[in-house]
């Protein structure tokens, strides 16, 4: 019964964000997201008006729906916590990829649900199950995350008055304006000169991080969301930038504009007509496996974010994360390259093939 939500709000979802973003395109609605809120910022659709191109993949990115005023969120179709109406809520959080969390209409997260509002939890809304899960149940909470989720943040006052919003910002969500600085300037009077360009992998670590760079933390078996920064710089890639392989603009299925064929050819080369290359499966597969866990794990070994570590330590002791468990040691291990796939294997298994892993079966 529970899966039976997620199966058919998917596609409803879905078909209410095509409808939407066609509308958006068309001019026939302006968003409040899109409105500036301090001064010196354009605003998106005011970019748009000469970049238009990069607008329209920015609109298919998950970057602008990061935090929603609820009268955009409630335009796709998002469900609601029981017990409330979109007059309850002032924003969204999220619900674009994984998972959705509610503010009320004091600006704090909402924890309580249920018709008389007695029940704590069931607060946050998995999009990959249609479950309801708790998240900080009962307590009062408020929404800080502005720093990550918002453009031109500042940790002084309340967005909006509301007392639960700590801090304001020019636009929810992350904008054109958050990675290359306030535009109204630029926008009158187009240079080089007057607008920011950040190619730096720090730039998109701001956000893409959690706690001390140089650490990546742990919970429950899995490497902790937001955390792309830390494990790349754990990684043989260290040294790369976000957008060597990334394109900023475009959402990920075609934002990826250097594949791992395109600089190690010669593994490619050997992979090609390998067992597992004939069934479908990529170097992402074993590399860049979902380590990491955002909202739900689906099975043994298998989170819902890719990781970003790369490296595979084929060693079948190895340990992906420290005793304690809070933090991963900063590479693969065969369980999260191999077994999640090969369940009823063991990592003894595993580790015969591993130094031949890219020519299994040729
Ligand atoms: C009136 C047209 C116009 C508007 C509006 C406009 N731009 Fe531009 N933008 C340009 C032109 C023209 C260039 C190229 C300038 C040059 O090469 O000297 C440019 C260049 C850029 C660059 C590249 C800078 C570099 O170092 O290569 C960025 C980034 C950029 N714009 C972002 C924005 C953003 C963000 C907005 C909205 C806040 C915006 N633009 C609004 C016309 C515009
Ligand atoms: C250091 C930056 C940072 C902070 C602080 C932060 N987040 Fe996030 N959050 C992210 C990033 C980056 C992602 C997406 C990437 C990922 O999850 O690996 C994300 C994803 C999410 C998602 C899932 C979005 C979706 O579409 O599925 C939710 C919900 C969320 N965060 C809620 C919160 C809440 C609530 C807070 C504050 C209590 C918070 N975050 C604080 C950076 C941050
Ligand atoms: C997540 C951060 C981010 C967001 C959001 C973003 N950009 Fe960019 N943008 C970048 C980075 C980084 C580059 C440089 C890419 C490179 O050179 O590899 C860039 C490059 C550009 C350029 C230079 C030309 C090009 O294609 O490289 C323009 C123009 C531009 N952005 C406009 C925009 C506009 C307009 C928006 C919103 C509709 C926007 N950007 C949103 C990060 C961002
Ligand atoms: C101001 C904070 C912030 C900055 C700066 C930022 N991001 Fe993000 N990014 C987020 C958040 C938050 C999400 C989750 C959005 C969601 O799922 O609702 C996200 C999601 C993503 C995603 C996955 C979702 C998608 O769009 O398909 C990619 C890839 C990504 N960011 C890459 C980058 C790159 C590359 C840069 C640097 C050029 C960057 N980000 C800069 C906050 C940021
Ligand atoms: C833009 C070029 C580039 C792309 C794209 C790229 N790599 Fe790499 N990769 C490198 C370089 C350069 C090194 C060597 C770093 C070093 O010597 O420490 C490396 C190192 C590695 C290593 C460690 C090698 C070792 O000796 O231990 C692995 C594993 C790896 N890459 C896997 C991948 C995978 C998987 C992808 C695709 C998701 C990928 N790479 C995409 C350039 C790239
Ligand atoms: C079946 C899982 C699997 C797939 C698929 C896979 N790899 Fe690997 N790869 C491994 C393992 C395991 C190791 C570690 C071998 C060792 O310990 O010597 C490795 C090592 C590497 C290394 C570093 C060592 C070396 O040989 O230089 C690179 C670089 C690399 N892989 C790139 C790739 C690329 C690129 C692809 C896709 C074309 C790919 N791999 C596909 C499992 C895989
Ligand atoms: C060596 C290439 C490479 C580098 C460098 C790289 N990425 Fe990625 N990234 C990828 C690939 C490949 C994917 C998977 C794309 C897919 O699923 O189609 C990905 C996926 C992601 C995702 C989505 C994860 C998910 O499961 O939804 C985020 C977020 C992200 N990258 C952010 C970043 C950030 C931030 C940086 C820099 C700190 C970065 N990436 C550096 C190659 C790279
Ligand atoms: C994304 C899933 C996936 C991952 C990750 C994966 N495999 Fe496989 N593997 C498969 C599939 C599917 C087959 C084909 C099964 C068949 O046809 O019998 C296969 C076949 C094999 C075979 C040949 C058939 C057999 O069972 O003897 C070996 C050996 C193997 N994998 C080892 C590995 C090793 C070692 C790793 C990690 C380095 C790995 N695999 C990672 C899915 C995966």
């Amino acid at each position: 019964m529970r899966r039976k939500i997620g199966l058919i709000f998917v596609p409803l979802f879905l078909l209410g964000c095509a409808m939407v973003s066609s509308q958006i395109a068309g001019g026939k609605i302006v968003l409040r997201s899109e409105t500036p809120a301090k001064e010196g910022y354009a605003g998106p659709q005011k970019c748009a008006e000469c970049h238009q191109a990069i607008y329209n993949d920015y609109r298919a990115t998950a970057h602008p729906y990061k935090l929603r005023p609820a009268e955009e969120a409630r335009l796709v179709g998002l469900p609601l916590p029981d017990g409330y109406t979109w007059d309850d809520v002032s924003y969204v959080i999220g619900g674009r990829r994984w998972k959705s969390r509610y503010v009320g209409t004091d600006g704090y997260i909402i924890t309580m649900t249920g018709k008389n509002r007695d029940v704590k939890g069931k607060n946050q809304f998995n999009l990959a199950t249609g479950e309801w899960v708790d998240y900080h149940p009962g307590e009062k909470k408020p929404y800080n995350c502005g720093k990550c989720h918002t453009s031109g943040y500042s940790e002084e006052g309340h967005q909006d008055g509301l007392e639960g919003i700590i801090g304001t910002w020019a636009f929810p969500g992350v904008s054109c304006e958050e990675c290359h600085g306030p535009g109204k300037a630029h926008a009158a009077a187009p240079a080089k000169t007057n607008i920011k360009k950040d190619t730096s992998s720090a730039a998109c670590g701001k956000c893409h991080i959690r706690g001390d760079k140089d650490k990546i933390p742990a919970s429950k078996g899995f490497i902790r969301h937001h955390e792309q920064y830390n494990e790349l710089l754990a990684s043989p890639h260290r040294d790369m930038q976000c957008v060597d392989c990334h394109d900023p603009h475009k959402p990920l299925r075609t934002a990826i504009i250097a594949d791992c064929a395109s600089c190690h050819s010669d593994i490619a080369a050997q992979y090609k007509g390998s067992k597992m290359e004939r069934v479908g499966k990529t170097c992402e597969d074993c590399h860049m496996p979902m380590a990491t866990k955002s909202a739900v794990s689906t099975a043994k070994w298998q989170g819902d974010v890719r990781t970003h570590l790369f490296r595979i330590n084929s060693d079948p002791n190895a340990k992906m994360f420290t005793d304690d468990g809070k933090w991963a040691k900063g590479y693969l291990t065969l369980e999260f390259s191999c077994l999640k796939c090969h369940l009823d294997r063991d990592t003894a298994w595993a580790a015969q093939y591993a130094k031949r892993a890219h020519v299994i079966g040729k």
